[in-house]
């Protein structure tokens, strides 16, 4: 992949999705999600926290042309009957008749068969077209890939954690992926909470690099398809977009981060821990 530029397929779910994806916890205005769909970054999460702007956001696009965006909704439930209700009421704040996607989030085990009933349920109503798991587990990956393998799979897409100082997916996922037919692949904690940009927290005499690197160390993974960011207001929005101009890291941009990376993963505990890491 030597071009971020082009939109490349999600798995075999036949979604055309652009490599920078946005997700909704940081409050970018609904002007600045809007603008970054319309030029390329069409994968649009509702997730963590469902901020009332970019839902709007979701809402304007989808009114345009529903087929250019693609749509994600989170639920964290381990409860079943809580989902079909989230779910529901999400459609309407939208205004949309269905999601593309179901993310049921922060899976360290395959969830239970209770729980995939009720979002297989929502697939067949036609609320939502497929499911997606995230983990901070990446270790069960293997095994989720084994059934994705043998087509048992009721996901078509998985999420995880990797960035420059966490690189664990190298190791622990991406070598386990079918050499079939692939699901789709989306990484999440690009700038480690930031902390790749914390001036505080580089090695002596080094200067942080840009997000776009970030974003950049993610995509030039062969394996990744899409890397979600997290923009708070217009700049950082263009500067994670500035990161589909750029294209792959050159080598001396990977070893730079990479070194960047080691000093941290050593010394700034994570906020969150991920088995594997
Ligand atoms: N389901 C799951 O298991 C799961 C797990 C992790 C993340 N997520 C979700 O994934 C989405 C993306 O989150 P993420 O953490 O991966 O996003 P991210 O882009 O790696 O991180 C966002 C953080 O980086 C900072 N940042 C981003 N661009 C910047 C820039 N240009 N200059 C300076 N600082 C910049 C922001 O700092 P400030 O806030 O200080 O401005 C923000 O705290 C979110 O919706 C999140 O909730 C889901």
């Amino acid at each position: 992949m030597t071009d971020f530029r082009t939109p490349v397929s999600l798995g075999t779910t036949g979604l055309k999705v652009g490599r920078l994806g946005i997700g909704s916890s940081f409050g970018a205005s609904t002007k600045v999600i809007e603008d970054a769909a319309e030029r390329g970054a069409n994968y649009l999460y509702w997730g963590s926290i469902r901020r009332p702007a970019f839902g709007r956001a979701m809402g304007n696009l989808a009114r345009r042309d529903r087929a250019s965006v693609v749509l994600t909704i989170q639920s964290y439930s381990r409860v079943p009957a809580l989902i079909a209700p989230s779910v529901e009421i999400s459609l309407r704040r939208v205004g949309v008749e269905y999601f593309d996607f179901l993310l049921l989030g922060k899976w360290d085990k395959r969830p239970g068969d209770g729980l995939l009933e009720a979002a297989l349920r929502l697939k067949e109503q036609g609320k939502v077209r497929h499911l997606m798991m995230s983990t901070h587990n990446r270790p069960l990956l293997a095994s989720m890939f084994e059934e994705y393998d043998k087509g048992e799979s009721p996901f078509d897409v998985f999420m995880f954690r990797y960035n420059a100082v966490h690189r664990g997916a190298e190791k622990d996922v991406f070598p386990f992926l079918p050499a079939g037919p692939k699901p789709g692949i989306l990484t999440y904690t690009t700038t480690r909470w930031g902390h790749l940009l914390d001036p505080k927290k580089m090695p002596p005499g080094e200067t942080p690099p840009p997000a776009s690197d970030c974003y950049r160390f993610a995509l030039s993974n062969e394996n990744v398809d899409v890397a979600l960011c997290g923009p708070a207001d217009e700049a950082q929005m263009e500067e994670a977009l500035r990161a589909l101009e750029r294209g792959p890291l050159k080598p001396d941009e990977r070893e730079r981060i990479e070194r960047i990376g080691d000093f941290i993963y050593g010394r700034h505990k994570p906020n969150y821990e991920d088995l594997g890491d």
